[in-house]
């Protein structure tokens, strides 16, 4: 008996070995064949979407092509963290340290990957995470990135230092959509800001908490790009000097939902739910602050245990995968930001190559929920998870570890 006992525990890892046959299994019997035909070919939005999807039909292919179109300083600003990147390297070393615990013969037939933030019903329960100077990667900005999130139905995160800027982007967004800000200026500047978010349409507030002081990112500094100005400098005092009075004042005065992005530890969390917060973020801005972090799903089991559900919560950092969604969701998060991946998509093939990614994702998630017995992320909680040994040494791109394999590739980065 324990003979077998032990063999079934092996299975999972051996599974890969069984995948080739589900395919023919599933043509023979009556199960709607929707989540393994997305694989083959994602549903066609328009003529634009339609040859991206031709050019691109795994995440790691946008990868080569972003940075064909980036210089060096564009690209080293959008794949690089703070001093030596350990808190970037550990994001990803944290997702790679679960393993999933899959259950069977559950009737997988239709699975609905859809989820809520903050009453708004998404897609997928992603959010697309603020990026500022985002114009670098493709000329329309959050604007292109607005109408990718709004005909796919995911939300976006605004950076306050994006271009087009506050209104021009909320015009060009039809999904949820969120204003985050950079304090750079007195309270009084902030209420303005905050009235303007909420006359654009907004569906919530976000003040980013993780940048009192500006951390050195030494493949900008070591090539002098994108150096702070003395007018940076004394805006950043503003940011510096923000604490929790202010967040009461702002809470008072919003009539938005209001998120703090930046948690990192359970005190703050209850810090943040005391002052009447209604989305706790947890990210170490992907590992572009403080150095030495660690990696934000540990830190999110942390948060969702303090936090009791007083406060929806959404996480970052390093997310590259659907099954990496399946992780933050499974631990509690009401929704999982993603950074760095759909910038690839941007700068690869702008709205399109953005929409592109959130298809491939929602592929991967619609695949990684059936395997784990699944039909939605609310069967989902973390005993479908245990902490294994990665496998791969952690760094931007070690969840596409074909890009070291395939020989075309190499030295390409
Ligand atoms: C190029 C770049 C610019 C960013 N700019 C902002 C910003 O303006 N505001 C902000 O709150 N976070 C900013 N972030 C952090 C992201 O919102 C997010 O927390 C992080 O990218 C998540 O990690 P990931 O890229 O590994 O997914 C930026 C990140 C990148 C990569």
């Amino acid at each position: 008996m324990s003979g077998a006992a032990t063999t079934d525990r092996q299975e999972p890892l051996a599974s890969s070995k069984s995948e080739a046959a589900t395919p023919i299994g599933i043509a023979s019997t009556k199960i709607k064949p929707d989540v393994f035909t997305i694989q083959e070919r994602a549903t066609m939005t328009d003529a634009a979407t339609n040859d991206v999807a031709e050019r691109f039909a795994t995440l790691h292919e946008f990868i080569p092509a972003a940075r064909k179109k980036l210089t060096d300083d564009k690209w080293d600003y959008m794949i690089g963290g703070a001093e030596t990147e350990t808190t970037l390297k550990r994001n990803r070393l944290a997702l790679d340290s679960l393993g999933f615990r899959p259950r069977v013969l559950r009737d997988v037939s239709n699975v609905d990957c859809s989820g809520h933030l903050l009453g708004k019903k998404l897609r997928i329960p992603v959010m697309l995470a603020p990026v500022g100077s985002i114009q670098r990667f493709d000329p329309a900005g959050s604007a292109a990135v607005a109408r990718a999130t709004g005909g796919f139905g995911v939300a976006q995160m605004v950076s306050s230092v994006s271009e087009p800027g506050l209104e021009a982007t909320a015009a060009a967004a039809k999904g949820m959509k969120v204003f985050q800000l950079y304090v750079r200026g007195d309270d009084a500047w902030v209420e303005n800001i905050i009235d303007r978010a909420t006359a654009a349409g907004y569906d919530a507030f976000a003040f980013t908490v993780d940048v009192a002081i500006y951390s050195r990112r030494e493949r900008d500094i070591t090539k002098r790009a994108f150096m702070r100005t003395p007018a940076d400098a004394a805006a950043q005092r503003f940011q510096a000097a923000l604490s929790w009075p202010q967040i009461k004042r702002f809470r008072q005065r919003c009539k938005l939902p209001i998120i703090i992005k930046g948690i990192q530890t359970a005190e703050d969390a209850i810090i943040a739910c005391d002052h009447g917060v209604d989305g706790i973020y947890v990210t170490n801005h992907g590992g572009r602050q403080l150095d030495h972090g660690r990696g934000t799903v540990d830190i999110l089991q942390d948060v969702v245990n303090a936090v009791r559900g007083r406060a929806e919560i959404i996480v970052d950092g390093g997310f590259c995968r659907g099954t990496d969604i399946i992780k933050g969701i499974a631990l509690g998060a009401n929704a999982v930001s993603i950074g760095r991946l759909y910038l690839y998509g941007l700068a690869a093939a702008g709205q399109a190559g953005v929409h592109r990614v959130l298809e491939l994702l929602e592929a991967e998630v619609k695949i990684g929920l059936g395997l784990l017995g699944a039909t939605s992320f609310a069967e989902l909680d973390k005993s479908c998870l245990q902490t294994v040994a990665p496998v791969t040494t952690p760094h931007v791109f070690s969840a596409f570890p074909l890009l070291e394999i395939t020989e075309q590739l190499r030295g390409k980065y």
